[in-house]
């Protein structure tokens, strides 16, 4: 009986670790150097293998998911327009893949969780495919708090040494472009988005690879947290000013 229940125990352990296995392959695969060699506008089958019928229609199928249920909350290309809900354009296809896998594992809960549980592997792929390649396009500045706007910018890019805060830039870049796969871009994000995760990872509500993000928001004051975000909404990388030479 025990022997039983180990020996299925060892077996979900092996399908989950060769499942986590393969979505870091194909997170690899498609990454970002992928997603900057494909054509920007491409339609979410472009890669579509056509021998296959299953797969074109899951194509299809990811393509009609992204049109009405995704864009219905992240905007029109992935262009948030309800600054509680992220913009995912020009985010790493990777770090969307990871984080749609978090939802569906409960790594991560919230308003996604639902969606996310009903994705299948192939409608996560495509839809960090597709998200990744569209042109973040942010809206005009909210803040006019400059001194604010300023203790954000040096949290940024030199964190603070007296509580042992590192600087934002060192992980997310100084342009705030992100690294990927592992680090996803923040510029050009919402600020209350922003907000709400820091407080999250503050809170241990939110999880995050190694406890990187658990160890950068320990510290932050929620004045802290407000400037720093206010800050990296206003930032503006190519990616936001859209690619040249990319059209
Ligand atoms: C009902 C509205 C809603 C729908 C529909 C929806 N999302 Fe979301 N999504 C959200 C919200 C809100 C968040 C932020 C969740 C949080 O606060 O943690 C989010 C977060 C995400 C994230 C994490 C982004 C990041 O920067 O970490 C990804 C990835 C994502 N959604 C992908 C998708 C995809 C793909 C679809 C379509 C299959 C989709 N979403 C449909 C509301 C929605
Ligand atoms: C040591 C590296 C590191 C440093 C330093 C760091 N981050 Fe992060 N950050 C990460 C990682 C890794 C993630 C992805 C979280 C995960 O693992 O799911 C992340 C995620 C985030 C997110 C969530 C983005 C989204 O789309 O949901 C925000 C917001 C964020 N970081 C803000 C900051 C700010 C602000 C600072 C500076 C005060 C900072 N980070 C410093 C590694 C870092």
């Amino acid at each position: 009986m025990d022997m039983k229940r180990s020996a299925l125990r060892m077996l979900i352990l092996i399908i989950a670790a060769l499942g986590a296995a393969g979505l870091e392959a194909r997170a690899g695969e498609l990454s970002d150097r992928d997603a900057a060699n494909a054509p920007v506008a491409a339609p979410v089958g472009a890669r579509a293998s056509t021998q296959d019928g299953t797969q074109s229609s899951a194509e299809a199928h990811s393509q009609e998911l992204i049109a009405h249920v995704c864009e219905a909350c992240h905007g029109r290309e992935g262009n948030s327009n309800d600054p509680s809900v992220p913009s995912l354009a020009g985010q790493g296809s990777a770090y969307l893949q990871d984080q749609l896998a978090g939802f569906q594992a409960q790594r991560r809960v919230g308003a996604m969780s639902g969606v996310a549980m009903n994705l299948s592997r192939a409608d996560i792929r495509n839809a960090a495919t597709y998200f990744s390649q569209q042109i973040l396009r942010t809206g005009p500045i909210q803040t006019a708090d400059l001194n604010a706007l300023r203790r954000g910018r040096a949290i940024y890019d030199d964190g603070i040494a007296s509580i042992d805060v590192p600087a934002c830039a060192s992980c997310h870049a100084l342009d705030g472009a992100g690294l990927p796969s592992a680090f996803p871009r923040l510029a050009g994000q919402h600020s209350r988005y922003i907000v709400a995760q820091l407080r999250a990872f503050r809170s241990d509500e939110r999880l995050s690879t190694n406890g990187m993000m658990q160890n950068v928001s320990a510290r932050l004051s929620d004045g802290e947290i407000g400037a720093v975000a206010d800050y990296i909404a206003g930032m503006q990388t190519d990616q936001v000013r859209g690619r040249p030479g990319a059209q």
